[in-house]
């Protein structure tokens, strides 16, 4: 298996979001490397699903916040074949830099399909925009969670997105069974930004799990 999702109660296959309970250290990524777990996604299969429709046939996509690169791993196995995935993720959480586990994880993951082209961008979201200029068909947006820092990326971000395009946020939406609550960054950036009003040449699209789906109207 190439990869686990979030399993959520009830369901009876996938990994748990987090570390196992029973073995905790399996939660490193050192041990993806090793072989001895597959790549943990940090999303649940319906989430996954939607991602993989949400990329099919787009030419260029960019996410923000990798991990261990299965979300990215869904967008490049669905983009255009001439496509080209912009991946941003400054890997800044690894103990020990020389070594940062999870950036290797993610690219063994990301590269187990060869689809299309792949950008790794490893750099602060806020720093990746600036002097960006092209186009996008699809954005992830699932860096840093603070309410404020999701702003920021929509500003950031968002006038890139092309007239049909769309915009994905992912812990963004309160949801059975699942991980997110009120107080979460994306949920309340959600709620107030395009609940309450709504924001102006936006549709909502689709709302999977704590997926927020926006498309910007044609
Ligand atoms: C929730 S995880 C991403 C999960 C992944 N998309 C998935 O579904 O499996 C968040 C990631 O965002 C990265 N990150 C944190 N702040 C960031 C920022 N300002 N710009 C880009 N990435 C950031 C972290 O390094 C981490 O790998």
């Amino acid at each position: 298996m190439k990869y686990a999702v979030v399993q959520l109660p009830g369901e009876s296959s996938g990994a748990a979001k987090g570390a196992p309970p029973e073995r905790p250290w399996l939660r490193h990524s050192a041990c993806a490397l090793l072989g001895l777990r597959p790549a943990l996604a940090q999303h649940t299969a319906l989430e996954h699903a939607a991602f993989r429709k949400w990329a099919a046939d787009c030419m260029c996509i960019v996410e923000i916040g990798v991990a261990e690169g299965v979300s990215a791993l869904a967008l490049r196995e669905e983009m255009a074949e001439d496509a080209t995935l912009y991946l941003i993720d400054p890997f800044h959480l690894s103990r020990i830099p020389p070594l940062n586990f999870v950036k290797r994880v993610a690219q063994r993951t990301v590269n187990s399909s060869l689809r299309g082209k792949v950008v790794w961008i490893e750099k602060f979201s806020q720093d990746a925009a600036r002097g960006w200029k092209e186009s996008i068909d699809l954005i992830l947006i699932d860096g840093d969670h603070a309410e404020a820092s999701v702003e920021r990326d929509w500003q950031d971000w968002s006038r890139f997105v092309r007239p049909g395009g769309a915009a994905i946020f992912h812990d963004a939406r309160v949801f059975d069974n699942g991980w997110t609550t009120p107080n979460y960054g994306p949920v309340k950036l959600v709620d107030r930004l395009f609940r309450s009003g709504g924001a102006p040449g936006w549709t909502i699209a689709e709302e999977v799990h704590s997926l927020f789906v926006i498309q910007r109207n044609k």
